[in-house]
């Protein structure tokens, strides 16, 4: 019996550090289904109201040029090929498997990197950064910088399993450290997180001070404050602080429609305050099997959320891109785990301003055309702020709509680490 006990101790070790899986996505099996639905949705020819424009939903000439795209002009196995590039596992953490990307550099003092990326979103979004973070940087002072980049799919997404049913952020904040700690082993990390991925990057910004050594953030899970509040306070703004203001208030006042479709709970910390109950699963199953359902939800949340210019200059935010996002969540049937994130989370947005109890350096960069925009004067009353920029070219999606800023933000952060 002892030796029984003491092989399978042996043997639980053995799983317990073996337990990262090569993977590679193959989602051939779903593509003739997807191509054959795609082909036979109809859309109407002409737009109900032709006047009525992105307040009102998504555009009918933008849905149908992306339609025809999709059915003549894309070819899903060379975005497949492409995303395989990167190299990726499978692990499993307590119940759940957990899929990421672990891309790492050639240099031996790189540092370890987490990019936590939000909804709509998933790995693709940071494609354009993953392999240049990995390479040496030199910065104007002799800093050699260069990253082992870990990008996670958050709980629910693409290859990661469904978390169970009131798993919060906080939760996925605990996943992540275990997974950069125990799991591949780093000591300490930095980190990046936008959208849903930077309430799960604050969490553990605040919850991880000895592991997180570092954070650079595009979106902080804090309500933000008003132009009213803003005026009170004095604060001038630039010209970009200015864009990205206005985003902010067109956001809050006319797109919030999918937050609240997708929340299952009364939702009071943006100051939407008369709002109904909702149900994530009306919408996760009424488009579950509906490709264009799920182009015309997401797709449209994506083009309105970010740069106007998305698809010229630096951006990769192109018609291609917006299709392998859609292609991602539908062909991995995880659309409706995915919008059960917001379900999840009723209620990220803090109000309090207050500092955690951390020393590490956090960073925070805008992009013009983000829907949210936090002057520095409240971003210093949340972290160790460091370094406060501005880009004038680039939305809510930065590793795809302006990827050499970003490469260049997450190049600052290391010279900050510590
Ligand atoms: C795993 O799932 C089982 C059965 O649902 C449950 O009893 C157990 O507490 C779960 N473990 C963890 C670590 O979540
Ligand atoms: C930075 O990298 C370059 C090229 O590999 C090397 O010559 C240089 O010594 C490095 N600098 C530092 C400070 O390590
Ligand atoms: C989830 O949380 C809600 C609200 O606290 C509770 O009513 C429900 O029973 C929980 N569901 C599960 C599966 O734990
Ligand atoms: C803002 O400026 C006005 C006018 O100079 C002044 O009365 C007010 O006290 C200032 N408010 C703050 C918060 O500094
Ligand atoms: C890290 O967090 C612990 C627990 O909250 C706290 O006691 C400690 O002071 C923190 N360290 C720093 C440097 O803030």
């Amino acid at each position: 019996m002892v030796l029984l006990a003491l092989f399978l101790g042996f043997v639980a070790t053995v799983t317990a550090t073996a337990a990262v899986q090569p993977f590679r996505i193959d989602l051939a099996k779903g593509l003739p289904h997807l191509e054959a639905l795609v082909k036979n949705t109809n859309l109407p020819s002409e737009p109900l109201y032709p006047g009525a424009g992105e307040d009102f939903g998504v555009q009918l000439d933008f849905l149908h040029d992306l339609k025809t795209q999709w059915v003549e002009g894309y070819d899903w196995t060379e975005q497949e090929a492409e995303l395989n590039q990167l190299a990726q596992y499978t692990t499993i953490i307590g119940n759940q498997t957990v899929h990421f990307v672990h891309e790492k550099s050639d240099d031996e003092d790189a540092i370890p990197l987490l990019l936590i990326h939000g909804w709509p979103g998933s790995i693709q979004e940071f494609l354009p950064v993953i392999k240049p973070l990995t390479q040496s940087w030199t910065s104007p002072t002799g800093k050699n910088v260069s990253y082992n980049v870990v990008v996670p799919s958050l709980p629910g997404f693409l290859f990661s399993s469904p978390p169970p049913q009131n798993w919060t952020n906080l939760e996925t904040a605990r996943l992540f450290n275990t997974l950069m700690t125990d799991v591949l082993g780093y000591p300490k990390y930095a980190l990046h997180g936008t959208d849903w991925g930077s309430d799960i990057g604050y969490h553990m910004y605040e919850s991880f001070n000895t592991t997180v050594r570092a954070a650079h953030f595009v979106f902080l899970p804090f309500q933000p404050p008003s132009p009213q509040e803003i005026a009170d306070k004095n604060i001038t703004l630039s010209d970009v602080q200015k864009i990205a203001l206005q985003r902010t208030v067109d956001w809050l006042a006319t797109d919030q429609g999918y937050f609240q479709e997708q929340t299952f709970k009364r939702f009071n910390s943006l100051g939407l305050t008369n709002n109904i109950i909702l149900q994530p699963n009306d919408i996760g199953l009424a488009l579950y099997d509906n490709p264009v359902g799920q182009l015309a939800w997401i797709g449209g949340s994506t083009k309105l959320w970010s740069d106007p210019r998305a698809g010229t200059g630096p951006s990769k935010l192109t018609h291609t891109a917006i299709l392998t996002s859609v292609s991602l969540y539908y062909l991995t049937g995880s659309f409706q785990s995915s919008v059960w994130q917001y379900a999840r989370n009723g209620g990220a947005f803090r109000t309090e301003y207050t500092k955690p109890p951390t020393d590490a350096p956090m960073l925070y960069s805008i992009y013009a055309y983000n829907i949210v925009m936090f002057p520095e004067e409240y971003v210093e009353k949340v972290g160790n702020l460091v370094s406060y920029k501005e880009h004038d070219f680039g939305g809510h999606f930065a590793g795809l709509d302006n990827p050499p800023a970003l490469i260049e933000d997450i190049r600052e952060m290391g010279l900050y680490f510590k």
